[in-house]
């Protein structure tokens, strides 16, 4: 069956045939598919487009194939069609016979389409936002657990000072809180109906559009025919979210990926999320979060694939947008699960305490405490910084920590060198004090923030589940 053939004489050549065919890609829309032509008909139904009777037969139809479908999972196997809406079409007049003509009056693949893909979009969005939320869940989990982690913080993968491992666990629950805003933000702004634009410039029968979206579940109908059948921002969007999601949980990856390590030590990702190898027998492979690193490169290609598809098209409709559906589902199932592997992965991580606190030895983490006291005695901050350096350079030589550093020794590079200082330069836990600004890595600062974070998470589940 072809939705136009009038125009045309022979066949079209196979191989266009197979390069065009959207079929086996966009079966996956199929219920929505049908619930978008069953509001549609009823509309056409209501405003008198359609007789009652054929308005009840089509819908009826529309109705039978749904049952059929999801009766049947694997209803598309060994069928064949242009596309989705195509195999609509024909199924539906296996069931109704010829009033199934009726059925696209005024309606075009163009805004039928759209209005499909919104309705995908709307559902894999929320499905997003459930994944985030159960990574966001783990995430505090283990931050509540972890209070007396602490482990060296790094810049520059230097060891810089010290920090609450449960404090850098919530430096990313801060990164999937904004994701999840994106979401919902997304959400709202592909929550508008296509239907009734026809195939650019509006139907030609009374149809009532704000009834008909509200029929279909959308809050509103799109204000302009054109835009509604060519604009495909909201699913840029989407793949663009989970792109930054998946760079989001590539970071992670790579933290843990270090951490993991046997010359840090700090976590051990489980045994369900690790793999060995066919050679070495002493293997423990993080494969799990190397694949994250891995498909986060996939996605970005999908963003800039994306923005290069709409970049040019002119107004309205072309079939170049068909690709959007590839780029759009792989984008937002490989989101999906990213997310919750992670969260899982979060959720059974093991952390070596003695391990992390032995690295926080090393490297002079309490050198900006120590300058800091120098401050606090009046020193301007800028020599106190020369001054410490020129102590950390001391030990360095020798192979001393600070807590190996005899007085004596230190008083030659900081006269004032005394039980306080030397206090100082040896207390991790001093130095995490000293870190009570709000966003600081205080034990009180980051158990005000786990609170916080509690309370938001039961918020957004809340919304969630209502909306
Ligand atoms: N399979 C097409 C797509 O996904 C449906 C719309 C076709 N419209 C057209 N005018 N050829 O974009």
């Amino acid at each position: 069956m072809k939705l136009w053939g009038g125009r045309f004489s022979g066949r079209r050549d196979p191989l266009f045939e197979r390069f065009s065919e959207s079929f086996s890609l966009d079966q996956r829309l199929i219920l929505y598919d049908l619930r978008v032509n069953q509001a549609y008909v009823k509309e056409l139904g209501r405003a008198k487009v359609l007789s009652a009777r054929d308005a009840r037969a089509l819908l009826r139809g529309l109705v039978a194939v749904e049952r059929d479908v999801t009766r049947h999972p694997d209803w598309a196997r060994g069928q064949s069609s242009e596309d989705v809406h195509t195999w609509v079409e024909a199924r539906l007049e296996r069931q109704v016979g010829t009033v199934a003509a009726r059925l696209r009056t005024g309606r075009s693949r163009n805004d039928l389409v759209a209005a499909d893909t919104r309705l995908f979009l709307k559902d894999a969005l929320r499905e997003l936002e459930r994944a985030t939320l159960e990574l966001l869940e783990s995430l505090l989990a283990q931050a509540r657990k972890s209070l007396n982690a602490v482990m060296p913080g790094f810049t520059h993968l230097q060891p810089a000072q010290p920090i609450l491992f449960s404090h850098y666990l919530l430096a990313y629950f801060e990164m999937f809180s904004r994701d999840f805003t994106r979401l919902e933000d997304c959400r709202r702004r592909a929550d508008e109906s296509p239907m009734g634009a026809g195939a650019l410039a509006g139907a030609a029968y009374p149809i009532d559009r704000e009834r008909l979206a509200r029929e279909l579940g959308f809050a509103r109908a799109a204000r302009n025919s054109l835009d509604a059948t060519s604009a495909r921002d909201m699913v840029l969007e989407a793949i663009w979210i989970s792109a930054l999601t998946l760079v989001h949980l590539s970071r992670l990856a790579e933290d843990f990926i270090i951490y993991s390590s046997p010359s840090f030590g700090f976590v051990r990702v489980a045994d369900a999320y690790s793999t060995g190898s066919s050679l070495m027998p002493q293997k423990r492979n993080p494969d799990a979060l190397e694949l994250i690193r891995g498909k986060a490169a996939t996605l970005i290609g999908k963003v800039a694939g994306m923005l290069a598809l709409l970049k040019g098209l002119p107004l309205a409709y072309n079939r170049d947008l068909q690709e959007d559906k590839f780029a759009l589902f792989d984008s937002v199932d490989t989101a999906c699960d990213a997310l919750r592997l992670m969260a899982r992965l979060v959720r059974t991580l093991r952390l070596n305490p003695a391990r992390m606190a032995r690295a926080t030895a090393l490297g002079f983490l309490t050198a900006t405490d120590v300058a800091d006291e120098l401050v606090r005695r009046g020193v301007p901050f800028a020599q106190a910084h020369q001054q410490v350096g020129r102590l950390v350079n001391f030990c360095e030589a020798r192979n001393l920590t600070f807590g190996e550093l005899n007085a004596s020794q230190a008083r030659r590079i900081i006269p004032s060198w005394d039980a306080k200082l030397i206090a100082v330069a040896k207390s991790i836990s001093g130095s995490l004090e000293q870190r009570q600004v709000v966003g600081g890595t205080a034990p009180s600062s980051v158990r005000r923030e786990l609170a916080r974070a509690a309370r938001l998470l039961a918020r957004r589940s809340r919304q969630l589940a209502h909306d």
